[in-house]
Order: structure tokens, then C-alpha cells, then sequence
């Protein structure tokens, strides 16, 4: 049984002093976390250490990018081993924000997956289309080759520290969300094709999340669906009250 994940990515916000204190409210919002919810914050690379350690330990860290190459003369990227070192075990990769505004492509959103892995790190990788594509019909086969593409090179022992997550384009930051039953259907193809590509195994135990205008009013219809097994919320997750609200209703269902 996948227990629910949910992330919240702060994107490019927050000060120093406000990244903490946005930490202490969702610590002290979220004392009672069960086993039914796993909860993961990803600030930015510069708040990274000060919000580990004033995060308890049922609360995970993870950043939202990282760089495919070991330590070295790589200047201003970010390493496994660093990210490691300051607390994190989730990395979010291939957002869609990166993919347009730094033109991030399948191959390095693979590099960076195989790197994770390799390291230990768990990445989630982001998949989904823009609003043309959705309106020609190209869901699938947009996500499919994403998802495809992200996972080449990668065994069936280390799948299974893969997150997917099915982040329509035109859904982000939108406050137009997918309706749940649509994001059920693209999220069990990506099921199918991890079946496909590993075995039944593997595909039932690997999480894939919705993405895309997520808040407390709706998340309810997005975890109720069979194959949605938690959500990556943005602007609302650097909403202390809003995010606990949302921890707290997954936790009841
Ligand atoms: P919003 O929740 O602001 O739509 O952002 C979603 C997202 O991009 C999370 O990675």
C-alpha cells in the first residue's frame, strides 16, 4: 500500500527570515503526522540548511533542482553530495518552470534522475503538457515520452526511488486545477507504462502525484482517486495554514 506524499515546492519565494518562520508554523501545525502522510518541503538552494534544522525529523527536506555531475568545476550548480550533506532526500527535477525558462531537456532531466539515484537521493520527476498540446489531444503521448525519456538507463532496483509528478502546464499557478477524474486518467497510463517498461511490481510501489493549482478546498478529490498517491502544491504551500490544511485533510481520508 503507497502512503500518501505530499510536497510542498516554495518555488523562487521567501526571505530568510521568512522561510523560517513559514518552517516553525508548519511544524507547529503539523505535530500529529501519521504514517498515512508522508510530508516533504523544498525551499530554495539558499534557505536549504536553515530550514533543516528547524524542521523535526517526521518532516523531510528536498530542493528543487540539482545538477547530473559530481563535485567539481561546475560553477554555480548544485551537487547530489551537497544537497545531502545540508539534510535533503527528495529532489524535484524537470519542473516545468525550468524546463521552459532554462530550457531544460529530456536528457537532463535523465542525467539528473540517474545521478539522484546513484547517490541516493530520491528525485520527482515533473511531467505534463501545455494547454496546446491538451487541446490537439497530445496528453499521452507528451507524458509518455516524458516519463520514457526521464527514466532511460534506469534498473528496476532503483525505480522504485522515483516519484512521478503529473503537473499539467496550463493547471500551474493558474487556480484552474485539472478535474481529478481527468488527472486519474493520465496518471494511471503513467502506471501502465511503468508496468510496461518494468513489471506490475514496480508499478505499485512507485508514487506519482498531481500537480497544478492544488489547495485545501480541492485536494480531497485529487487523493480520493485509485492511483493518485498524493500532490506537489506550489503557491499555496508557503501558506502555513493553507499546507497544514492540506496535510491535515489527507491524513483524515
Ligand atoms: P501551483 O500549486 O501554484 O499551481 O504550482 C504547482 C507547481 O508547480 C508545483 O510544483
Amino acid at each position: 500500500m503507497r502512503n500518501k506524499l505530499i510536497v510542498g515546492n516554495w518555488k523562487m519565494n521567501l526571505t530568510l527570515e521568512e522561510s523560517r518562520r513559514l518552517t516553525l508554523d508548519i511544524r507547529q501545525g503539523l505535530t500529529n503526522l501519521s504514517e498515512k502522510a508522508e510530508v516533504v518541503v523544498c525551499p530554495s538552494f539558499v534557505h536549504l540548511a536553515n530550514v533543516h534544522y528547524q524542521l523535526p525529523s517526521s518532516i523531510k527536506l528536498g530542493s528543487q533542482n540539482v545538477f547530473w555531475k559530481g563535485n567539481g568545476a561546475y560553477t554555480g550548480e548544485i551537487s547530489c553530495d551537497q544537497i545531502l550533506d545540508l539534510g535533503c532526500s527528495y529532489v524535484i527535477v524537470g519542473h516545468s518552470e525550468r524546463r521552459k525558462n532554462l530550457k531544460e531537456t529530456d536528457a537532463m532531466v535523465n542525467d539528473k534522475v540517474l545521478e539522484c539515484l546513484q547517490k541516493g537521493l530520491k528525485p520527482i520527476i515533473c511531467v505534463g503538457e501545455t494547454k496546446d498540446e491538451k487541446e490537439k489531444g497530445m496528453t499521452e503521448e507528451k507524458v509518455t515520452q516524458q516519463v520514457e525519456l526521464a527514466l532511460e538507463g534506469v534498473k528496476s532496483k532503483d525505480v522504485i526511488g522515483v516519484t512521478i509528478a503529473y503537473e499539467p502546464i496550463w493547471a500551474i499557478g493558474s487556480s484552474n486545477s485539472a478535474e481529478p477524474s481527468d488527472a486519474q486518467i493520465v496518471i494511471s497510463r503513467i502506471r501502465d507504462i511503468l508496468e510496461n517498461n518494468y513489471s506490475e511490481k514496480e508499478s505499485e510501489i512507485i508514487r506519482i502525484l498531481y500537480g497544478g493549482s492544488v489547495n485545501p478546498q480541492n485536494i480531497a478529490s485529487f487523493v480520493l482517486e485509485k492511483d493518485i498517491d498524493g500532490v506537489l502544491v506550489g503557491g499555496v504551500s508557503v501558506k502555513a495554514n493553507e499546507f497544514v490544511g492540506i496535510v491535515k485533510q489527507v491524513m483524515k481520508i
